[in-house]
């Protein structure tokens, strides 16, 4: 089969795209035959190796998966003799993000992880575009309470985890303000916010609201920085780490000194993330932000993309 492979970590000229045996399911197994899969900011680090704290996660001194990829969409082909979930010929995606090999042919996954049916109707690439920045759009809002009545400014609304938030914050009844750049206002729009800034011609920062929460969803702006947009109780949630780590240790100091608040929500359980997502795509009440599509054979053109930091919302391989 094919499959997108790098030996060590590196940038988009470490990717070769290679003929490899095909992988045998293991008893809890299923083997899918993947049909499109995303690059993404996690597949960048996964690459990479970077930040380096990652590699504790992923091979300290080289990858411990060759494979690269981090969700699927496809079909069930064969299956371990302990799969009582999936059946040949189940429609299926999934995550995994400290990588499970999906930028190939064919892959194997457990059926206890994040795997779960493709609701009717939805085709391959747009379950594949609802994983990876649904998912952590998903864990940074849930693990926050919202009540009636709150305001949110969402910076960087034209990424993947910012295009999936819009959506999420949306079906939990808050007001929300969605920063992104021109000239892709349009489709900012189109994800329902209910009113939309463009950060290349305003300064966000001097809208003229208050919110109880400010997201910044592309790591892009500071605490420090969006003080002035926040209530005297605000809380501001990154999806970075900030200059020298200090979305890790600001949360400590805010909570201590009352106030306004830094959060830095760990993300975890991609299952239920992706089982959260699959309810949403069945119910129509989520749509994937799609940039391009590439096919499988021109991976390393795909991570430029996505590495230029432009993308809008979610770049597909197509297998
Ligand atoms: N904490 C975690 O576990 C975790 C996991 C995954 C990713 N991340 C991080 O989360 C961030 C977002 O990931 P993503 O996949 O959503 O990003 P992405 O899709 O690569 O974001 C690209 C988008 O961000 C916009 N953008 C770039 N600079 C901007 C700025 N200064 N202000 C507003 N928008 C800007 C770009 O629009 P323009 O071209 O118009 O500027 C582009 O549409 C990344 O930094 C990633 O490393 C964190």
């Amino acid at each position: 089969m094919k499959a997108v492979i790098r030996k060590q970590y590196g940038g988009p000229e470490a990717i070769e795209v290679v003929e490899i045996e095909r992988p045998t399911p293991k008893a809890d197994e299923v083997l899918i035959r993947v049909r499109a899969t995303t690059v993404n900011r996690t597949d960048q680090g996964v690459l990479t190796g970077l930040p380096k704290v990652f590699r504790l996660f992923i091979g300290l001194f080289k990858p411990k998966r060759k494979i690269l990829g981090t969700d699927f969409a496809g079909e069930v082909v064969a299956l371990g003799e302990k799969v009582k979930d999936f059946e040949i010929g189940d429609r299926v995606w999934g995550f995994y993000d400290e990588g499970l090999e999906s930028q190939a042919e064919y892959m194997c996954f457990p059926q206890s992880k994040a795997i779960a049916h493709i609701p009717k109707g939805i085709p391959f690439a747009e379950a594949a575009a609802s994983a990876e920045g649904a998912h952590y759009a998903y864990n940074f809002l849930s693990k926050i309470t919202f009540k009636e009545g709150d305001k949110v400014l969402l910076y960087g609304a034209t990424g993947a985890i910012g295009s999936a938030a819009v959506q999420l914050l949306k079906h939990r009844g808050v007001y929300v303000t969605a920063v992104g750049g021109a000239p892709n206002m349009d489709k900012v729009r189109a994800l329902g916010a209910d009113k939309n800034v463009d950060y290349k011609n305003e300064d966000f920062t001097k809208d003229d609201e208050v919110y109880n929460f400010v997201f910044d969803a592309v790591g892009k702006s500071s605490f420090s920085i969006c003080r002035t947009l926040l209530t005297p109780t605000g809380i501001y949630v990154s999806s970075e780490l900030g200059d020298g780590a200090e979305n890790l240790y600001l949360p400590l100091i805010t909570k201590l000194r009352g106030g306004q608040r830094v959060i830095f929500p760990f993300p975890s359980n991609p299952r239920e993330s992706i089982l959260h997502m699959s309810q949403l795509l069945a119910n129509g009440q989520f749509k994937p932000m799609v940039d391009r599509h590439y096919a499988l054979e021109d991976a390393a053109e795909a991570y430029t993309y996505v590495m230029s930091g432009q993308k809008l919302g979610n770049v597909i391989l197509e297998v």
